[in-house]
């Protein structure tokens, strides 16, 4: 298992992931929101490249059932339902729902894998979750990381971490055969230094201070609680759900009887 690592995807050709296996990372905050939402129920998410996108396929969609949530500068769009807080997609607000997301990095390195095989979002709140997706498909990954476009470097530090913490974890595995690239292995070494508090890295990170200040502090506890929403967002076509297993759990259907019986 060969994992890749692209720490922004502003040069990437959405062509080059054709059939590759990705996992999209976006801590701050589109993968943690993601995770949150369609624990708590949501039916589906669709990630867009642009706010017109947003507006012209949730004018197609049933009013009723569709929400429009992301953000621009970290607050919500005019005109949006829902920004970009964990903390507004609660079961009250999504169970049910279709919500198409719009944000300024994470959704639009979505929008880009989506001619991927197979393409799963990861963060620290569902990290085991991801990890475990990527042993059991057990091919070559590419991490991408949403990186942070209205920055000079475009490069994210929380999203590197994670991606370390991911590595990290793939190569403690002693029965799987890791090869890792230079960026799996410098990501791996940013989460061996930042590692240790995973909110003080937020913390101290661009974005976590620019969230901090325009009142989203509290976003950083949620976006840090490693492996506390243990959901798997994977995406089909360009709509983001859950696996079949974890769908039927998380809408309550009962189990296959072979599953009961265990
Ligand atoms: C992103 O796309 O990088 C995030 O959505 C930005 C944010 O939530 O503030």
């Amino acid at each position: 298992m060969k994992i890749d690592l692209c720490f922004t995807p502003f040069e990437l050709d959405e062509l080059e992931l054709r059939d590759k296996n990705v996992i999209v990372i976006d801590v701050l905050r589109s993968s943690t929101t993601i995770a949150v939402a369609l624990s708590n129920g949501a039916r589906e998410i669709i990630p867009v490249e642009s706010i017109e996108n947003a507006v012209k396929i949730s004018g197609s969609l049933f009013g009723d059932v569709t929400l429009r949530g992301g953000e621009r500068n970290g607050k919500t769009i005019q005109g949006f339902n829902l920004g970009n807080s964990p903390l507004e997609y609660n079961e009250a607000t999504v169970k049910g729902k279709s919500i198409i997301f719009c944000t300024t990095n994470g959704s639009v390195a979505m929008y880009k894998s989506r001619f991927a095989k197979n393409l799963a979002v990861g963060s620290f709140v569902n990290l085991a979750r991801t990890v475990d997706f990527m042993k059991e498909i057990s091919v070559d990954f590419v991490i991408l990381c949403a990186g942070r476009a209205n920055s000079f470097s475009n490069f994210s530090l929380e999203d590197a971490v994670c991606a370390g913490m991911m590595v990290q974890k793939l190569v403690q595995d002693k029965s799987l055969s890791v090869e890792l690239t230079d960026s799996s292995l410098a990501a791996q070494a940013l989460f061996k230094t930042y590692g240790r508090s995973i909110v003080k890295m937020l913390k101290n990170s661009e974005h976590g201070k620019y969230l901090g200040e325009i009142g989203f502090a509290g976003d950083l506890a949620i976006c840090s609680a490693v492996d506390s929403v243990p959901v798997l967002p994977t995406l089909t076509g360009n709509v983001i759900k859950l696996r079949k297993e974890e769908a039927r759990s998380n809408e309550n259907e009962p189990l296959p009887p072979t599953k009961l019986s265990a």
